[in-house]
């Protein structure tokens, strides 16, 4: 039997409810939580009842997403927002430059400038569709150094799945507590507003943005009910609220744009409640990794971790994927991802060490995208290496990459296109020309 995974021990001792969009009642004051109804005439201590819902009020019962919160101040009472102009490189992207169908590649985001917390050091890559579509979504990176204090963040354009490649994430939310560390995922639904902290001193990594349906576990169909992301390894924070009547600025993402307004007070007020809408951590160390036993290797759906369903059935408005430690030992089989075009988009980030398809430039902490209908698969080196290697079990250790996979072609921005790698198109460059008989 395999150790207990060295982060999930690390953060072993805060509190969380197993399980994924499960209905959760959680009080942080005992007697907080009204029962047997949602909208009492006089909640306990004085509390407001709000309702925050993930999907409209009339989807389908096992889709539908809603929680309740008992809080100290309705979140109505606040001032107009404004625009806000210090993140200079988060938000939406022009969708009127034409869109290059270039394969592209990026090293890992440089250091940020001293006293950057995270709000101010998102950097947008990758968007598709516009927020206001409710479809597609978009590719942050974020580096930071300063804990945010005095302030929080949330985004009405979509629910925000943080994938961190170095430096834990300390994510203070309305609804809970939330201890990420680079091979965990951490998701805060739409809306929720939250605060990170960064208890290494410095943190860095990715964030994919769903302005779409909301990211649930994929259908296992053949596999049965059992396999890749387990529904009981999501763990949901209990109740957790902070008193503070210090002012607080509020920014959200709103359009694709940053907006600000202050309060006297933190937000994070929610002192009780109950739902199935909430933010989540998993721990990628627990996915349970599927592949072959005999010849050739399953399409990279069978990674696939969450999805968020388009309205064509089985065409993903946006798929996370992982491609984790595993077994290879697949017989006369070209082992790495072949050679591919896909109507799929795929943008690929890689948390740790090295990927299989890839001999170098592709760091940890860097990103490429591969629109749809670009050629790509292995470069030059690793088809050599794997075309001729003996093929003995192996095991692809000490790595972990991912993808986030749409229907919808992906649109870099401008500072994407600025400082995307020059040289991105020469990896499959010089390959020699296949000899026919004769
Ligand atoms: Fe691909």
């Amino acid at each position: 039997m395999n150790a207990p995974h060295p982060i999930t021990q690390a953060a072993a001792d805060a509190a969380y409810i197993p399980g994924f969009g499960n209905h959760v009642s959680t009080e942080a004051v005992p007697g907080a939580l009204p029962i047997g109804r949602n909208s009492p005439q006089r909640p306990p201590y004085g509390l407001y009842t709000e309702q925050l819902s993930g999907t409209a009020f009339t989807a389908p019962r096992h889709e539908n997403r809603r929680s309740w919160l008992y809080r100290m101040r309705p979140t109505a009472e606040h001032p107009p927002f404004t625009p806000y102009g210090r993140a200079a490189w988060f938000g939406g992207s022009d969708d009127t430059a034409p869109l290059a169908p270039n394969r592209l590649r990026w090293d890992p985001l440089a250091a940020p400038a001293p006293g950057t917390d995270l709000i101010d050091g998102m950097t947008t890559m990758l968007t598709n569709r516009p927020p206001a579509h409710l479809e597609g979504g978009g590719v942050h990176f974020y580096a930071a150094n300063r804990d945010m204090t005095d302030r929080v963040f949330f985004d009405a354009d979509g629910e925000l799945l943080f994938i961190p490649q170095a430096g834990r994430l300390e994510l203070l939310t309305e609804l809970g507590r939330i201890e990420v560390a680079p091979g965990q995922i951490a998701l805060i639904p739409r809306g929720v507003r939250f605060r990170a902290l960064l208890p290494d001193g410095e943190a860095r990594g990715y964030i994919a943005e769903n302005h779409g349906s909301l990211f649930r576990l994929p259908d296992l169909g053949l596999i049965g009910a059992n396999g890749l992301a387990n529904p009981r390894d999501f763990e949901t924070p209990i109740a957790w609220f902070e008193d503070r009547d210090d002012p607080t600025e509020v920014i959200q993402k709103f359009g694709g744009r940053l907006w600000l307004t202050e309060l006297d007070h933190s937000p994070l007020d929610v002192v009780a409640w109950h739902g199935n809408l909430a933010p989540w951590r998993y721990d990628l160390a627990r996915f349970n990794t599927i592949g072959t036993v005999s010849f050739d290797h399953p399409d990279p759906s069978i990674f696939t971790l969450l999805t968020s369903p388009s309205d064509v059935p089985g065409r993903a408005n946006a798929d996370f994927v992982v491609f984790p430690p595993r077994w290879m030992v697949a017989e006369d089989t070209f082992r790495p991802p072949w050679f591919h075009r896909n109507v799929m988009s795929e943008a690929m980030g890689l948390i740790d060490g090295a990927y299989d398809a890839k001999a170098e430039g592709f760091q940890p902490g860097g990103l490429s995208l591969h629109n749809l209908m670009a050629g790509h698969g292995p470069d030059l080196a690793s088809w050599r290496g794997a075309s001729e290697a003996e093929l003995k079990p192996h095991k692809i250790a000490g790595t972990m990459a991912f993808m986030i996979e749409s229907c919808w072609p992906y649109r870099p921005t401008a500072h994407a296109l600025e400082t995307a790698q020059l040289d991105y198109d020469d990896v499959w460059a010089d390959f020699p020309k296949a000899r026919l008989p004769g």
